[in-house]
């Protein structure tokens, strides 16, 4: 089955890129060819899988016809990377709620996705024109919420964005689970996060939770995926775990 997955969330920090890198990079060990489409013009994501660059990076939401020849190599087996073009800096002001260009991204990833098992696409922190082409072109999604005070109250609007975007944009996106993040499994706080999460009812929730664990730090100063930089560490396991999920899932 092929599918394509945006890690979205619209708060900073909670730990999206870190999933779109560690997914992929766990995807691709066990055999899956994965494609990981960097839509955060930092170019964070891509820059820890692919060292590599050839050539200017095509904008590829304004210019969806180059996504076919858009993904190149990355530097580790079975994985390919799209990274951003800084013009994606600005497309949140220019873009708006375009439809056709939204229809024509949506178009060229049917077609770039047929040559991979996963697309998996790192979104920005906003709900703007860029993560909006982005969850409307994909099967489904993953919600990282981080195990802080507040979290819960922050889970709730994302939920009833993703709601409205469903009913309004795209009805058939599924949601792939929410995956708990930075959980500490010292803080009562972070636990209690953990746990009223898990407990809902409104939406699917992995069983595998990341643990806060300073080897994700580590990899990111590498450069790394976890698998390459510390596959011991309790936070590279998690995301093995999740891998695995996410392999025996398709979403509700
Ligand atoms: N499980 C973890 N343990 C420790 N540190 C983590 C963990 N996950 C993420 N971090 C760190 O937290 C910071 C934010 O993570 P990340 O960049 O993945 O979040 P993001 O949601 O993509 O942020 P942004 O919204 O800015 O794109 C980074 O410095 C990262 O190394
Ligand atoms: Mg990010």
């Amino acid at each position: 089955m092929k599918r394509a997955i945006a890690i979205y969330s619209n708060k900073g920090g909670v730990g999206k890129t870190t999933t779109a890198v560690n997914l992929t990079a766990c995807l691709a060990l066990s055999g899956k060819r994965v494609l990981l489409m960097d839509l955060d013009p930092r170019g964070l994501a891509a820059g820890r899988l692919g060292s590599q660059r050839s050539g200017a990076p095509c904008n590829v939401i304004t210019s969806p016809e180059k996504l076919k020849s858009a993904p190149i190599q990355a530097d580790y087996p079975n994985i390919c990377i799209i990274p951003p073009s800084p013009a994606l800096t600005d497309l949140d002001q220019t873009l708006g709620a375009n439809g056709d260009v939204a229809a024509r991204f949506r178009e060229g990833m049917e077609e770039v996705k047929q040559s991979f098992d996963y697309l998996i696409v790192d979104c920005p922190p906003t709900l703007g024109a860029i993560s909006r082409t982005a969850l409307g072109a994909v099967d489904g999604t993953i919600l990282p919420i981080q195990c802080e005070p507040y979290a819960f109250e922050g889970l709730g609007s994302l939920l009833q964005d993703i709601a409205e975007f469903r009913k309004k944009v795209h009805p058939k996106l599924l949601l792939d689970g929410v995956l708990l993040t930075l959980l500490d499994p010292a803080d009562p706080s972070s636990l209690d996060v953990a746990r009223q999460v898990s407990l809902r009812k409104d939406c699917r929730v992995f069983r595998s939770a990341i643990p806060r664990d300073p080897a994700v730090v580590a990899a990111a100063q590498r450069g790394l995926p976890l698998v390459e930089s510390d596959i011991g560490s309790r936070a590279a396991r998690a995301y093995v775990e999740l891998a695995r999920e996410v392999l025996s899932y398709a979403g509700t």
